[in-house]
């Protein structure tokens, strides 16, 4: 299958799900459900929920699970997108533009924005703690929470933000820069890929390569993040290219240059591949994603 008509496929399914579980503005928390759902609704490529739909296809492909597993990846693009409002605010990356719109301080001001982040972020765990489905057991669904809530935590994404921020115009080495986008990028990435997987059954071995694998495209997707910084337009990206350069960050095309920045996410992701040497055909969407990763252009 094409990856674009499988992208857009599950992404429908997942904008369809997004709809039907996120909370409807009314009352007097309408104002701040409304710049929630404004980050959320506005555009985005739904790359981790994808990845979660895939990790699960992978091991079972049925209707059920898929079912089930929609649920998961909404509650993790809900993460994603409190992670990119905070990404945004003045006090991080300072920018204005975010999924082609004005991003949310912008146009909610600064707290609202803050709090849009924090009531994503908290909502996600309501959405994975909810029994929607009766296809994942009390067990499963913990292990789940507890995948999730480590890859976005202190030791995931907020600990790898922390030190992007830590690091703004300071010369760091390759070991600091790969574990900053392993943690900042990687962790979340893999736990989609991950948790899709552990909704379907996986075996622990299973659910080790995909660990390697998500590992592995995550590096890849956050190289190619700095790249199209430096390589694309504001206009293209929906996001105001030359951020990175503007704050002094150390992204792979300022330590080591363009070429090799690619072929270094290339590698990345010919290994993302090889990790899935155990699985038959049913994983073939999650290595047309791994090659996705590397040529997409925005
Ligand atoms: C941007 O993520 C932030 C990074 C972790 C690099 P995406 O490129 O997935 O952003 P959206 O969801 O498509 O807007
Ligand atoms: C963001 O990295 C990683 C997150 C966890 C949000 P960037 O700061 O490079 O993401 P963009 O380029 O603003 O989307
Ligand atoms: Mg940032
Ligand atoms: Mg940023
Ligand atoms: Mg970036």
């Amino acid at each position: 299958m094409e990856i674009k008509t499988y992208l857009n496929e599950q992404r429908q399914r997942v904008e369809k799900r997004l709809a039907e579980l996120m909370l409807e503005p009314a009352g007097e928390f309408s104002r701040h459900i409304e710049s929630m759902r404004y980050s959320l609704f506005v555009g985005g490529k739904r790359i981790r929920p994808v990845l979660c739909l895939a990790g699960a296809e992978a091991i079972d492909p049925s209707e059920p699970v898929r079912n089930s597993t929609l649920t998961v990846a909404c509650a993790l693009e809900c993460i994603h997108t409190y992670s990119l409002i905070h990404d945004d605010l003045p006090a991080m990356d300072n920018d204005d533009l975010r999924r082609g719109k004005p991003t949310n301080h912008t146009v909610f001001g600064e707290a609202a924005a803050i709090l849009a982040g924090d009531g994503l972020l908290t909502y996600a765990f309501d959405l994975l703690s909810s029994p929607h489905s009766a296809k994942i057991t009390d067990s499963v669904r913990i292990r789940i929470i507890q995948t999730i809530a480590r890859a976005a935590g202190p030791l995931g994404m907020v600990g790898g933000q922390s030190l992007d921020m830590l690091y703004e115009g300071r010369q760091v080495g390759y070991e600091t820069l790969r574990r900053i986008h392993r943690s900042k990028t990687g962790a979340l990435i893999t736990a989609s890929v991950v948790c899709g997987a552990m909704v379907a059954g996986a075996s622990i071995e299973q659910e080790e390569a995909l660990g390697i694998y998500g590992n592995n495209i995550g590096l890849a997707f956050q190289i190619v993040d700095d790249l199209l910084d430096v390589e694309a337009t504001t206009e293209e990206l929906g996001k105001p290219a030359g951020s990175d350069v503007q704050a002094e960050k150390v992204t792979y095309p300022s330590l080591f240059g363009r070429e090799t920045s690619r072929t270094m996410a290339r590698e990345a992701v010919q290994e993302a591949i090889a990790a899935l040497e155990c699985f038959d055909a049913q994983a073939d969407p999650l290595r047309a994603l791994a090659q996705f990763i590397v040529d997409r252009k925005k």
